[in-house]
């Protein structure tokens, strides 16, 4: 277990992550690039990404790459996106993500990962952002290497010696690059609403694990505890479904089903288990450590509601941006006045929902199936829930 945690929640912390995620509230907004394509960000560029050879057929892959050039970014309504995910990637975006790592980490008993590993070798994060779950699990296990993907460049270049990162597309059709049976624990958090088709994901992860290699999906669930707190006029539940319609339509939806077991046994996968942690959101547990880790997630709740559906709502959906903002604000008013109340915030949470699997080993595969299963193109993308 790593003892110096990136950005862990600090028992005596004074809210200096809330100010900074309100100050870069501010920056973000100060953007004036109206064109839609290579918006600038000057904290982009400050930014190095590394590229590790994979093989012979690492070239192959035009999404894998050097330079910042390389990188389109888009700028909707004054905030920077890639590509078509719908959250977007600005400074105000990453700062909200690496307190959301603090929460997690903390919450989660400073454990990174479920899954068992023994000595593990090497390890994918796919869709690693600003690359904090990598590195701390670069710390955590320095024999390994930890190559953390994103299609955004927003990984620092300061990072340990084990930790590489790469711009990839995990989405890239023809299959990852990387060899076949290559890794010990392929890496998913918060990538909801980030695929058009998680049985190409779990396929490719399938095989790119090596035997006795380890899934890991950490991701909300869909919500209802949370819902049962709140009165049917702050319209919370009209506003989620308006995200998951967007999303849905959009060809990337925002749903949990990919965190149904069935999902992995189809592949093959065995020792499949699900667990939820309920995560606090507001000052009313007892626990100090509680009640610290569930006042920086409320602050970054806050904070990311626009970033939820700011792109979905106006790009898909038509609506007015500032309507959007609008609405995202009496929202906040309504989640924070419920979650400041001590008594009212009892049980106020999202419930986060990990779902693990592990490849077989060849003389636990039944003697009928493929050692490789590829994902079928027809048929259900688990995307409708
Ligand atoms: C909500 S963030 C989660 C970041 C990180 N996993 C964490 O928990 O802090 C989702 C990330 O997925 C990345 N992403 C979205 N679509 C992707 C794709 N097709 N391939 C690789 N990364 C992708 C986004 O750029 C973003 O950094």
């Amino acid at each position: 277990m790593s003892t110096n945690p990136p950005l862990a929640v600090d028992q005596h912390d004074d809210g200096g992550h809330e100010d900074a995620a309100m100050r870069n509230r501010e920056t973000s907004e100060g953007w004036h690039d109206g064109s839609s394509e290579h918006a600038y960000s000057p904290y982009a560029a400050a930014r190095t990404v590394f590229r590790h050879p994979r093989g012979d057929n690492d070239t192959m892959n035009s999404t894998q790459s050097l330079y910042d050039s390389d990188i389109v970014y888009i700028n909707i309504h004054g905030r920077r996106y890639c590509k078509n995910y719908y959250m977007p990637n600005d400074e105000e975006e990453q700062v909200r993500s690496q307190m959301l790592h603090s929460v997690y980490f903390h919450l989660f008993d400073q454990k990174l990962t479920m899954v068992p590993l023994t000595n593990p070798r090497k390890i994918l994060d796919i869709g690693t952002g600003t690359g904090d779950w990598a590195m701390a699990m670069g710390d955590e296990y320095p024999e390994a290497e930890v190559i953390g993907t994103d299609i955004a460049k927003i990984q620092p270049s300061a990072v340990p010696l084990n930790v590489y990162f790469e711009i990839d597309d995990a989405e890239e059709e023809g299959g990852w690059t990387w060899p076949k049976d290559e890794f010990d624990l392929i890496h998913f958090r918060a990538m909801l609403g980030a695929f058009k088709d998680w049985r190409y994901i779990y396929s490719e992860t399938y095989q790119h694990l090596k035997p006795g290699g380890w899934v890991e999906v950490f991701d909300f669930d869909d919500h209802q505890t949370l819902m049962t707190h709140f009165d049917k006029e702050l319209e919370i539940d009209k506003f989620l479904a308006a995200i998951a319609e967007a999303t849905r339509i959009g060809g990337r939806p925002r749903s949990y089903t990919h965190l149904e077991p069935k999902f992995l046994a189809e592949l093959g996968f065995v020792d499949i288990s699900t667990s939820t942690t309920m995560i606090p959101m507001g000052s009313w547990s007892d626990d100090p450590g509680e009640r610290q880790a569930g006042k920086h997630f409320l602050v970054a709740q806050l904070c990311g509601l626009e970033a939820l559906c700011l792109r979905p709502l106006t790009e898909v959906l038509g609506w007015d941006p500032e309507e959007v903002r609008r609405i995202c604000g009496i929202i906040a008013t309504g989640v924070k006045a419920m979650a400041l109340d001590h008594e009212k915030a009892k049980g106020l949470g999202f419930n986060v929902r990990v779902l693990v699997g592990r490849k077989p080993f060849p003389d636990e595969l039944p003697a009928s199936s493929p050692s490789t299963p590829r994902a079928s193109t027809t048929g259900d993308t688990m995307g409708g829930g």
